[in-house]
């Protein structure tokens, strides 16, 4: 085996977004040494893509919200799959999270009185949502940075883990390499925060950037940890389409929390012709109740615009596929009509939504405070993940934790816009506080030379292989037939497809070459990525063609309607003792009657 550098920690957290700086902040606090690993840049991290808000239930513009309409809100998006006790503490917590944030220096929009602003997001029943105008989790990042540079972390930056160590069943640490020069690197810990985010490049146009291959869920399922709901991705009904380069970049759902309307090539507001109960209307206008809703009015009813991110993709593929698209496969997003409401509108619009109208402008050259954007959906955000302890965030692997995308069920079977952010504050304050717990109850665990060395050498294998299969067109095949054969709208045979496409694509990964030397090679760095987006890819389909109806963001052809046999369980994946997948069904724990009874009341 050649050289590696080591480091020794009480707390490692793979991951520097939101959640692994947070988690990373709550554990310095408790006095334990603690380590951050980033994939690429400080600073770089999918947190910035939930662009509209931080969902907390602060009542600052309606005083009728609470922890408890917040509950109810997040268990009927996750159609009641969600973890139930992660639920309750989310909505409980993240006022405090959001208000914390704000002592910290981050700077939210206000209301005339002075309190943060909060606005309408789809399937939030008040506007509930804090916000930095569209730049809400880019203030985050930048405020968790800030207060965490002066706790004395050590950042490693553009460093990749390939293998979680354990000693015995425990964890011991990571090993993994530094994308600068190549050198292999083993991270001695007492325990480990999995805060990787999510697996969005498994597919075709994703809000993605390139770190996000599912590197978290593949690293805890080799180690042993249970995977939960894996079936549901979340397509974000709005992503840019054109030009082709920035296709799947996210247009914030804040676009239609302004008051931003959706038409098809006909003019049509084709989400009126799908309104479900909740939101239908006795009055005659219902643009114009719309408009009040959006406006602040308590008594108006919630824009169809506004309803769940499944249900408003699944509108926009059905206008694309029977003709009344847009000219380039999307719908239109209009967000410039409300001149005819407003004075000033364009200042309003550009105020309010900064970034949209630079995206749009510069990427684009479209000016949203004039023009419609063209727009479809792009995969977003998983809510499938690490099956975590809900209180502690510890998965069933002694002293793993994990936090955020990369963990499962405060969503269950759909995620609510905002509801990403107040969970990463929420749940990477506790994996940081329990997980330091964890390292001042335990030594450091052994590791095992042989297995450093072997893991090595499979990492360079790609450098010794004479073959012509690359690494990209691999990546490439996986992320066309993911989003062909298990994307938004799914059917038996069509994912049996799948399957053996990723069967294929796997014996191809193992054959893939890359020239070149070690110092920053991408290619090399392609070539290790695949094993987790291949894992990933294979736990999606499998536990998709498991479940046989329609639920949340899983929605089949086959099986168009919910079934209630499938509503009391999680699916759950684990690596059987000869590397097989193993998926079996997993009763929910009954929920406790005074949650219950919230839920009745709601309703
Ligand atoms: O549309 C958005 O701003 C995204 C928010 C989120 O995913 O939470």
């Amino acid at each position: 085996m050649s050289e590696y550098i080591t480091h020794e920690h009480d707390v490692l957290i793979i991951g520097a977004g939101g959640a692994g700086l947070r988690a990373a902040i709550e554990a310095s606090a408790a006095g334990v040494k603690v380590a951050v690993i980033s994939k690429s840049l400080l600073g770089k991290a999918h947190t910035v893509m939930a662009e509209g808000g931080v969902a907390a239930a602060m009542g600052n513009v309606d005083d009728r919200d609470s922890w408890r309409v917040h509950f109810a809100d997040t268990m009927r998006g996750g159609q009641y799959l969600n973890n139930w006790r992660m639920a309750e503490l989310h909505a409980k917590e993240a006022p405090a999270r959001v208000r914390e944030l704000e002592a910290w220096g981050a700077l939210f929009d206000r209301t005339s009185d002075g309190r943060i602003l909060q606005r309408n997001f789809g399937g939030h029943r008040y506007p509930r949502l804090a916000h930095v105008g569209d730049r809400t989790g880019l203030e985050m990042i930048r405020t968790l940075q800030d207060h965490g540079i002066h706790l004395g972390l050590d950042v490693f930056m553009e460093h990749t883990v390939v293998t979680l160590l354990k000693d015995g069943g425990r964890i011991a640490g990571a090993f993994g390499y530094d994308r600068e020069r190549g050198r292999f690197h083993l991270f001695r810990a007492k325990a480990v925060v999995l805060a990787t985010g999510g697996i969005g490049r498994a597919y075709k146009i994703t809000s993605n950037s390139w770190e996000y291959t599912g590197d978290g869920h593949a690293l805890a399922y080799d180690a042993g940890a249970a995977l939960m709901d894996m079936e549901f991705v979340q397509f974000h009904p709005t992503g840019m389409i054109w030009p082709p380069s920035v296709r799947g970049i996210l247009v914030t759902e804040g676009v239609r929390g302004e008051g931003g309307v959706l038409r098809n090539r006909n003019g049509e507001r084709f989400m009126f012709k799908d309104i479900p109960p909740l939101y239908t209307t006795q009055t005659a206008d219902k643009e114009e109740e719309g408009w009040r809703y959006t406006q602040g009015d308590k008594d108006a009813r919630r824009p169809p615009e506004l309803l769940t991110r499944d249900h408003v993709a699944r509108c926009i593929r059905r206008e694309v596929r029977e003709g009344r698209g847009s000219p380039h496969g999307g719908v239109f997003l209009d967000i410039a009509w409300i001149k005819e409401r407003i004075p000033n509108a364009a200042e309003h619009i550009k105020k309010k939504l900064p970034s949209m109208y630079h995206q749009f402008k510069q990427l684009a050259d479209i000016d949203i405070t004039q023009e419609p954007m063209e727009v479809g959906p792009t995969t977003h955000y998983m809510m499938g993940g690490i099956k975590v302890d809900g209180d502690s965030q510890m998965s069933n692997v002694p002293g793993l934790f994990a936090a955020g995308e990369c963990a499962a069920g405060l969503h269950g079977a759909n995620r609510l816009g905002g509801n990403s952010l107040s969970d990463l504050l929420v749940f990477g304050k506790r994996a940081g506080e329990y997980a330091a717990a964890y390292a001042k109850d335990n030594p450091l665990g052994a590791v095992k030379t042989d297995e450093l060395g072997s893991s090595e050498k499979s990492a360079l294998q790609p450098f010794e292989r004479n073959g012509s299969d690359n690494p990209y067109a691999v990546q490439h095949a996986l992320q066309d037939l993911m989003q062909e054969l298990v994307g938004i709208v799914r059917q038996e045979q069509e994912m049996l497809q799948a399957l053996e496409r990723i069967r294929e694509l796997k014996a191809a990964s193992e054959r893939v070459s890359v020239p070149g030397n070690r110092e920053y090679n991408s290619g090399w760095h392609t070539a290790l990525d695949l094993h987790s987006l291949l894992t990933v890819s294979e736990i999606v389909t499998r536990a998709a063609l498991e479940r046989k109806e329609s639920r949340g963001a899983h929605f089949r052809d086959d099986f168009p309607a919910k079934d209630e046999k499938y509503g009391g369980f999680n699916l759950v994946a684990r690596k059987g003792p000869g590397g097989e997948m193993q998926l079996t069904r997993e009763a929910i724990p009954p929920m406790r009657e005074d949650l219950q009874q919230i839920i009745q009341e709601m309703k």
